[in-house]
């Protein structure tokens, strides 16, 4: 999608379709009065016959009205001002899927009538060509005969030209385009979406941009003591990988920030078999994975002045003669002996060792890990708000606030000393599972183990970053725009 702004009049605009604001208040707001002036009342006499709805998110199209360029007008409704950024997104959305629907090739956008809470008109252009530009997304990868896509159309934002609003257009833009990236990714089936694939993937990224890049294989992982994460791909034919990736737009002697995603390209659970309903949405268990591949993709394309270091964990956890079993006791690199009492709880046992290697390698001022990595999560917040755990307020306030920036929201979920007990074993410095009770954060405790003395926060995306039925059935992109915010608002501090 071709993103512009220009500042038209409803009758000079140039475009064949007008997407007009119409808000609940008694009086028309701008946009709205001057097409009612221009065709003799029409607008208000629809609006007062029910013909036209202002409630917010209603849609209606109307066709070659009076003494008009434009062929048609897409009246979308705003609801009452001022609006919040819940209600600005339920707007935004209404009009991509109007404007998706109808034959638009060039569509301007009176956005400068809607009136916003507690926003600026940067942050609406910024979401607004998010949503549009992440409307058009399909996945058509594994189709035989995919139907040809719709043509895209010509978006003009009727705001003014200036570089604020330009860049919110641009980073609104990349944030989709990642976002799209991310869901391939996690929609690809886990016999195409294997470790090595995403290695390639991870390969064609940093050759696209210039990053440095290394992938570690199973023999380097076994020299360096990583006995935790070998121990999950050990069932399986497909070997692990782990994928470092370095963005430097910094200052040389910055330290960097850190990403680890969870890249199990399929959770079979291992010899602890997960039960068959539902298990193919185990192929989404590397959405963590694709969600910091996505955003180092738009960070490189954004030009963001900072260095980041993303590394994957990748490997496929399965059962079989060679796989891992309960009871068995292994050592992470760091030397933590790991009695695994359960091989579902794989996640954890691949991120340890992969957060080890990250801080010793590349000391990096902080670490952001994502990983769908356990139902107790999704249990707990559903598929609205990801799990934030960590004991830094700062990154803790950071992360909060991008979430709300981006509507992409996180919860924050305790991280006390007084869950470690649970992971206690008789045989072991530690065991891979607590008790029944407070699932998410006894693995979140399991991680802080190894990111002692370091400023850590962990995202706990299993409810989240995939959606579980229907037409919506896949993976959705988060927390994508959660993670570009958080290190876009790191580039003004
Ligand atoms: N990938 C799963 C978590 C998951 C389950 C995400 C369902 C989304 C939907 C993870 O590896 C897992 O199996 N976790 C176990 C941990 C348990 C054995 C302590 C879980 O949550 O059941
Ligand atoms: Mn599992
Ligand atoms: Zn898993």
């Amino acid at each position: 999608m071709d993103f512009s702004l220009a500042q038209s009049t409803v009758t000079n605009s140039a475009a064949d379709t007008l997407i007009i604001p119409l808000s609940a208040a008694k009086k028309l707001n701008d946009s709205a009065q001057a097409l009612d002036e221009n065709c003799a009342g029409l607008l208000s006499k629809l609006l007062k016959s029910g013909d036209l709805s202002s409630k917010l998110g209603d849609s209606r199209l109307l066709l070659t009205l009076p003494n008009l360029k434009a062929l048609r007008v897409i009246c979308i409704g705003m609801g009452d001002a001022p609006l919040s950024e819940r209600d600005f997104i339920k707007f935004a959305n209404a009009a991509a899927s109007a404007l998706k629907n109808s034959a638009a090739a060039k569509a301007e956008i009176f956005c400068s009538d809607i009136q916003l809470a507690a926003r600026d008109s940067a942050w609406a252009l910024q979401q607004f060509s998010q949503i549009l530009a992440d409307s058009e997304y399909r996945f058509t990868e594994c189709k035989s005969k995919p139907e040809a896509a719709p043509k895209s159309p010509k978006v003009i934002f009727n705001a003014p030209k200036n570089a604020a609003n330009q860049g919110a257009l641009n980073v609104g833009k990349a944030i989709a385009e990642a976002m799209a990236f991310a869901k391939t990714l996690g929609n690809l089936p886990g016999n195409v979406a294997t470790p090595s694939f995403l290695a390639d993937q991870a390969k064609s990224l940093a050759k696209q941009h210039s990053l440095s890049i290394k992938v570690l294989d199973e023999d380097k992982m076994a020299e360096l003591g990583m006995g935790s994460f070998l121990s999950v791909s050990a069932g399986s034919m497909e070997p692990a990988k782990l994928i470092c990736l370095q963005y430097k737009g910094g200052d040389k002697k910055d330290a960097p920030h850190m990403l680890v995603g969870k890249g199990i390209t399929f959770d079979t659970g291992g010899i602890s078999l997960k039960p068959g309903a539902d298990m193919d949405q185990m192929k989404f268990d590397m959405c963590g994975a694709a969600s910091v591949l996505g955003t180092l993709q738009a960070v490189a394309q954004l030009k963001l002045p900072i260095n980041l270091v993303a590394i994957i964990a990748a490997a496929e956890n399965m059962p079989s003669g060679h796989a891992t079993k309960p009871g068995d006791i292994v050592t992470a690199m760091n030397g933590t002996t790991i009695e695994i009492l359960n091989t579902d709880a794989e996640g954890r046992l691949v991120l340890c060792d992969a957060l080890t290697y990250g801080i010793k390698t590349y000391k990096p001022a902080t670490v952001v890990d994502i990983a769908t990595l356990t139902g107790a999560c999704m249990m707990a917040l559903g598929s609205v708000n990801s799990g934030l755990f960590t004991e830094d307020e700062e990154l803790a306030a950071e992360l909060l606030n991008a979430g709300l920036q981006s509507q992409d929201r996180v919860w924050r979920l305790p991280l006390e000393d007084d869950y470690q007990d649970s992971l206690d074993s008789n045989f072991a410095d530690i065991a891979n599972i607590g008790s029944r009770l407070a699932g998410a954060t006894t693995a979140a405790c399991f991680l802080s183990r190894f990111t002692k003395g370091q400023r850590w926060a962990h995202l706990d995306i299993a409810g989240t970053s995939w959606n579980t039925a229907g037409k919506q059935k896949g993976s959705n992109g988060r927390p994508v725009p959660l993670l570009v915010n958080y290190l876009l608002n790191k580039t003004a501090q």
